[in-house]
């Protein structure tokens, strides 16, 4: 009784701080069991949230007057190219790049943000829970994630002694909300966390916030009940929960330098990171974001160097592409956003994977708590701006971080093709068709399986495999998004992880025909004289692999038609993609997903 009394005077005391005075009204008049509840959730909420909630009130009403004035958040800042370099995949500059990089890895450490709730993809589980193709029911992303840490690991452990190599380990830290926590530590623990350390994986869980209705920052109060809604922060909470859970600082201890950030579906980028990884290394970057070109005013935020002489400010930092054509305009182009010598903007696309020097990181983090600048975001009913659409809250963004270095700061980029580096899965696949239709990067579950395929043909014909090519007869057209149906090649993390190291392993002359499936697995696996017109699956303890393989034995991909009779009690794992698998019986005891 005494504890719920002082939870109730506690939550009265914050909301009088917070000046939710609509809320207070509607305490006074709630039974006793409301009163607790909200009681309990108003005090958490509180403690949750860095600084407070009276805090949190506060910058969001500034934000939202700043938002109603159509303040711009770069007023004052004069934008220029930032300096970076463009990685071209199987340039000497990139095995370079690749050989500073993996004899840099051992002290490398990763971040996974995992929070996100995943809504464009309305997938019903969580995203690295996704199997990346069907070609394999248990490799899902977050597996291929610990795969390639552990890839990694294997490659540079060999310069260690035996004592150092029993204590090694790459560490992973995943960051989820209360939107994927339970079922990201339940995956882990039924998967027994994939074969990593036990020390190895940490978890940290961001908090949600609360939404917000007015001008005035009041809370959006749930219909019928007395409960505060509340939204996602951000993935910009990160920073804040690394420091707050002391995980930046126990990888300082154990004399980790590089802490790479990345996303919950872009499985594409581990092939870029090695050689990324030898671009801060090299260029001594604070923090290296990987890009990718981008045209001019293409859809996605563009990395630009600000400065500010009044204020003696410089940053190189992500700008939303609707803000960065009027910044360009401004002060750096009349005609904004132009295109360069190739056609691209000179303000390369952010892919939102990031390098980060950790001894600036940590710096950083112990004088500023790793608290983001945040931003609000209210969708507007009428002209005066007083009344919003739907509840908004205050958002931080990961790629955000340079905002909180000085001036002295070496923050640069890493720009790679996109179909070595970026893929995500974010989209349904209706709203990806209509992206498809537009000329714009679909970015759903088909794409996300194709890329992979594709990214490593391309590897393999740089190092001259010889693949057959496709033709526009080899189009398939999956609900709306039409894809080029070519020999399906999967590189395990294990097989390789650099390009010198896949180089090394194919020797002889090889061909692998347009119908093809080879799934190459193993650190030992190798192929010569291979001569492919069928499927070829290596385990992770083949050897070397070559010969005549002309049987015709294909696994087909069958676009859906979501009318067919059945197609309702698919997987839908198989539904979000648009195709199932057509398997000829012999690969039964493979772990395909066909139905
Ligand atoms: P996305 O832009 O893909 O957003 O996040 P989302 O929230 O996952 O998906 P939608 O917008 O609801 O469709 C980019 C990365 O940031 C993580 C995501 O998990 C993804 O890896 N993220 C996003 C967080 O960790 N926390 C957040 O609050 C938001």
């Amino acid at each position: 009784m005494e504890m719920q009394a002082k939870f109730q005077d506690k939550c009265v005391e914050i909301l009088e701080e917070c000046e939710q005075y609509d809320l207070l009204e509607k305490y006074e008049q709630a039974t006793e069991e409301e009163k607790d509840s909200l009681a309990q959730q108003i005090v958490k909420l509180d403690f949750d949230f860095k600084g407070g909630l009276a805090e949190y009130c506060e910058r969001a009403r500034d934000l939202l007057n700043d938002s109603k004035m159509g303040v711009n958040p770069f007023g004052g800042f004069i934008p220029s190219v930032p300096t970076g370099i463009n990685v071209e995949a199987n340039s000497k500059e990139f095995h370079q790049l690749e050989a500073i990089g993996m004899s840099n890895m051992a002290d490398a450490c990763f971040v996974l943000v995992a929070g996100g709730l995943g809504e464009r993809l309305g997938y019903s589980s969580i995203k690295v829970g996704l199997p990346l193709t069907l070609l394999d029911k248990e490799l899902c992303y977050l597996k291929y994630y610990c795969e390639y840490i552990k890839a990694f690991e294997s490659r540079v452990i060999v310069d260690l002694d035996e004592e150092e190599q029993k204590e090694f380990y790459i560490p992973l830290c995943i960051m989820t909300s209360g939107d994927t926590h339970e079922k990201t530590l339940a995956l882990l623990q039924e998967k027994d966390n994939f074969g990593m350390k036990k020390d190895q994986i940490t978890v940290v869980k961001q908090e949600k916030v609360p939404a917000l209705i007015d001008n005035n920052a009041n809370f959006s109060v749930i219909k019928g009940k007395l409960e505060i809604e509340t939204k996602p922060h951000g993935h910009g909470d990160v920073h804040t929960l690394l420091h707050q859970h002391g995980v930046i600082q126990k990888w300082a201890k154990m004399e980790k330098r590089w802490v790479i950030f990345f996303q919950d579906t872009n499985a594409l980028v581990f092939r870029a990171l090695p050689s990324a990884l030898g671009v801060s290394v090299r260029k001594d970057f604070d923090v290296n974001s990987i890009c990718v070109p981008r045209k001019p005013g293409e859809a996605m935020g563009g990395i630009a160097t600000l400065t500010n002489e009044a204020v003696n400010q410089k940053i190189t930092i992500n700008v939303e592409y609707n803000q960065l054509d009027p910044l360009l305009k401004a002060s750096w182009n009349e005609n904004g956003d132009v295109a360069d010598k190739s056609g691209n903007s000179f303000f390369p696309g952010n892919s939102n994977i990031i390098l980060i020097k950790v001894s600036t990181y940590l710096d950083t983090l112990d004088k500023t708590q790793g608290l983001i600048p945040e931003f609000v975001n209210p969708k507007y009913k009428d002209e005066e701006k007083e009344v919003f659409k739907s509840s908004t809250r205050l958002e931080c963004m990961m790629q955000d971080f340079p905002k909180l270095l000085d001036k002295t700061s070496n923050v640069g980029f890493s720009c790679y093709e996109r179909w070595i580096s970026y893929s995500a899965v974010k989209n349904n696949i209706i709203d990806a068709a209509a992206k498809f239709d537009q000329g714009l990067s679909p970015e759903c579950a088909s794409t996300g399986e194709y890329s992979l395929f594709d990214c490593n043909a391309r590897l393999l014909e740089m190092i001259g495999l010889n693949i057959e090519e496709t033709n526009e007869e080899d189009l398939k057209d999956f609900q709306g998004i039409r894809i080029r149906d070519g020999a399906k090649i999967f590189l395990h993390p294990s097989f390789g992880v650099t390009l010198k190291e896949i180089r090394e392993k194919i020797t002889g002359e090889n061909f692998i025909s347009k119908k093809s499936i080879l799934w190459l697995e193993g650190q030992e696996t190798s192929i010569h004289d291979l001569h492919l017109d069928s499927t070829l699956v290596t385990s992770a303890d083949s050897f070397e692999v070559g010969g005549e393989y002309n049987d015709q034995k294909y696994i087909e991909y069958v676009p859906l038609d979501p009318t067919e009779e059945g197609f309702d009690e698919l997987d839908e794992v198989i539904k979000i993609r648009g195709f199932r698998l057509s398997v000829p019986e012999e690969f039964d005891d493979l772990n395909i997903i066909s139905n």
